[in-house]
């Protein structure tokens, strides 16, 4: 197993359902345990976040260890001080880290310098964590998720770009509804990943609907032009209706009702996006038991 996280393809799949199955056990067992005693943790964000950093501060406590959040404004990496220096020094103290960067780049180079495991809380690239977690919820009510039918529907971002890897390493049918014009030839490159321009032929028959923000954090200045090109692609009850009856509705969060959503869906009762919020919680915990015990 790679010693980083920076991508869910780092891992295999029995990796990632070990990862999963051992969250859900935690979870069930409402298991507080002194298995990271001793064990620290380093949070580097570049960007916001509520959740994975919560929920990354919160897991390391109820294993026995702690976290510390290191802005990166408060870091004299925000003042110059290389990625690399700042990577070899922070990873001869503590036994992890985990980054929320805005160019995957810096993981990549953080990585490459760090004697300890590096975690991707969310890069322009990929968001790993979050697939955890959504993978997570899917298991713990629906089971296996292989040869699932699963729709997108918006931007093909980073929650997207992991999906996709999602698709091709649990061996489900991804369906992603977006724009032409908001995918790159890289995106294209998926197995198990049909792309549309219709939500409608995407939905069908679906057991799972994801879709994230149209604006992600960074693309600030094009919202005009994505709020336009986007407004076709809305996740609302009647798009859940074109789904199977038993369709799991999902959100990374934070949402913004009335784009990407309707104003009532997160509490439609095919939404689980609440429980998809708490089961980040479950996943950190059994991905830190995997990388830093
Ligand atoms: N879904 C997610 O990563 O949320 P935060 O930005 O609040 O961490
Ligand atoms: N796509 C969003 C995800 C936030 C969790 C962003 O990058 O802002």
């Amino acid at each position: 197993m790679n010693n980083h996280f920076l991508d869910l393809n780092n891992y295999g799949v029995e990796d990632l359902e070990r990862i999963i199955k051992n969250s859900l056990e935690l979870k069930s067992k409402n298991k507080v345990s002194d298995a990271l005693e001793g064990k620290f943790l380093g949070l580097i964000f570049e960007k916001s976040s509520t959740r994975t950093r919560v929920s990354f501060e919160v897991a390391m406590t109820q294993l026995g260890g702690k976290a510390s959040f290191l802005s990166v404004n408060d870091l004299q990496l925000g003042r110059g001080e290389p990625i690399e220096d700042t990577a070899i020094v922070l990873s001869s103290m503590v036994d992890g880290l985990v980054l929320r960067t805005i160019d995957h780049e810096t993981q990549l180079k953080f990585s490459e310098n760090s004697s300890v495991p590096v975690i991707n809380g969310l890069s322009n690239k990929s968001h790993p964590c979050q697939l955890l977690a959504d993978l997570l919820t899917f298991y713990e009510e629906k089971g296996s998720i292989k040869g699932k039918k699963v729709a997108w529907c918006g931007d093909f971002n980073n929650v997207c770009f992991s999906y996709a890897q999602a698709a091709e390493l649990f061996d489900f049918e991804l369906w992603v509804a977006c724009p032409k014009e908001f995918l790159s030839v890289e995106d294209y490159k998926f197995k198990n990943v049909t792309y549309t321009q219709s939500v409608s032929e995407a939905v069908k028959d679906s057991e799972l609907i994801s879709t994230d923000v149209w604006i992600s954090m960074g693309d600030e200045t094009e919202s005009k032009e994505r709020i336009e090109a986007f407004k076709n692609y809305q996740v609302n009850e009647k798009v859940l209706d074109q789904a199977r009856s038993d369709v799991m509705f999902l959100h990374c969060l934070p949402a913004v009702k009335g784009q990407e959503i309707s104003t009532t869906l997160l509490d439609d009762q095919r939404s689980r996006v609440w429980r998809q919020a708490e089961n980040r919680l479950h996943a950190q915990k059994g991905l830190l038991l995997e990388l830093l015990n």
